[in-house]
């Protein structure tokens, strides 16, 4: 009954820009009746499983909760409690789980397994991450802009820190996609990769906003409306001591926000999180007793400030997920989203 109907979620340039801005309103749609105590049973009786191969607090907490309030029933299968990769292909797991799921999340590392696994469970599989995108994440991040600013065309963002991974990577194609202004500011051994920005740029080209990947910070947050970063090491890296050498020019704190000469109403700072802003961590305190840095992409002054959303970020994403697997597995009329 929709363009979305059946589809999986795997890749943010399989979508249009017109239906990635589709998502992002009906997340922000989707929001607003749930903060009146209204849960369109979009989903009611099917069954989602949720697959992780990497660890998760928002991801998992906000498909679970998703699921939940869209009428179906959610089911965590854990890598280390299911046989996938191990005793069973991709393959066969899919096959298995599709005669019995309704739709399927997989965060995991490689791309290509997610793309095994819609290809053969004939079911909508929605990526919940992967090594080289973290579309789920767009949607809630869109909206978060989108609540801030009431709008996305012409906006600067720019993404500080390691311009390699998952979050980096789809910020640049979304934004590109959507007329944000991405600038990824990062050093030059940490720049995207070349099809990822050749990629990029031929996205951009309809909206006639460039993105720009660059390592010089000044220029880069000039004027910024969004300062957003991530952690310096991803899930499932380990080179800790070259990346805190080459990135600790890079950590956002309140200079670099000075950088952007815009430190108004204007700018907001975005995190994906989980953050490494202090050391009340166990994570936190190992990396201050062996490099000497009480926090690393961000410090917790500018994590506490008045530019952070970071926690309305984190709830988008229950609202985003919702909008995902309502638009493509849902029984009912998605509906033609009201002006909010
Ligand atoms: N942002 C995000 O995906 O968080 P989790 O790793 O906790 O799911
Ligand atoms: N780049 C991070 C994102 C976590 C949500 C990682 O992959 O670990």
């Amino acid at each position: 009954n929709s363009v979305f109907q059946g589809r999986s979620f795997l890749a943010e340039k399989d979508f249009t820009p017109a239906e990635l801005q589709y998502l992002i309103d009906f997340g922000l749609h989707l929001k607003h009746l749930a903060h009146h105590n209204i849960f369109p049973h979009y989903l009611t009786g099917l069954n989602i499983a949720l697959l992780f191969e990497k660890a998760s607090t928002r991801t998992r907490a906000a498909f679970t909760t998703a699921a939940i309030e869209l009428g179906a029933h959610p089911e965590y299968l854990g890598t280390n409690d299911i046989q996938l990769g191990s005793k069973e292909s991709i393959e066969d797991t899919a096959i298995v789980l599709g005669r019995m799921f309704d739709g399927i999340e997989f965060r995991g590392f490689k791309q290509s397994d997610v793309n095994e696994l819609a290809k053969y469970s004939g079911v909508p599989v929605w990526n919940g991450l992967t090594d080289d995108w973290h579309p789920t994440q767009m949607i809630a991040d869109f909206m978060t802009i989108k609540e801030n600013f009431g709008h996305l065309h012409g906006l600067k963002l720019a993404y500080v820190g390691d311009g390699r991974n998952n979050v980096a990577k789809s910020l640049l194609i979304t934004g590109s996609m959507l007329g944000v202004e991405v600038h990824i500011i990062t050093p030059k051994e940490l720049q995207p990769p070349a099809d990822v920005i050749q990629l990029a740029y031929q996205l951009a080209q309809p909206t006639k906003v460039q993105p720009v990947i660059s390592d010089n910070l000044t220029v880069g947050v000039k004027n910024a409306n969004i300062i957003y970063t991530d952690v310096w090491v991803s899930m499932g890296e380990t080179d800790w001591q070259e990346r805190v050498a080459l990135l600790k020019p890079y950590q956002v704190n309140m200079e670099l926000l000075e950088l952007t000469q815009n430190t108004s109403e204007k700018l907001i700072f975005l995190h994906c999180l989980p953050a490494f802003h202090d050391t009340n961590t166990e994570y936190g305190a190992t990396v201050n007793a062996d490099y000497g840095i009480t926090a690393m992409e961000v410090t917790d002054e500018v994590f506490r400030s008045k530019y952070a959303r970071q926690w309305q970020q984190a709830e988008n994403r229950k609202h985003a997920i919702k909008a995902i697997m309502a638009a493509t597995l849902g029984n009912l009329f998605i509906p033609k989203v009201p002006d909010l």
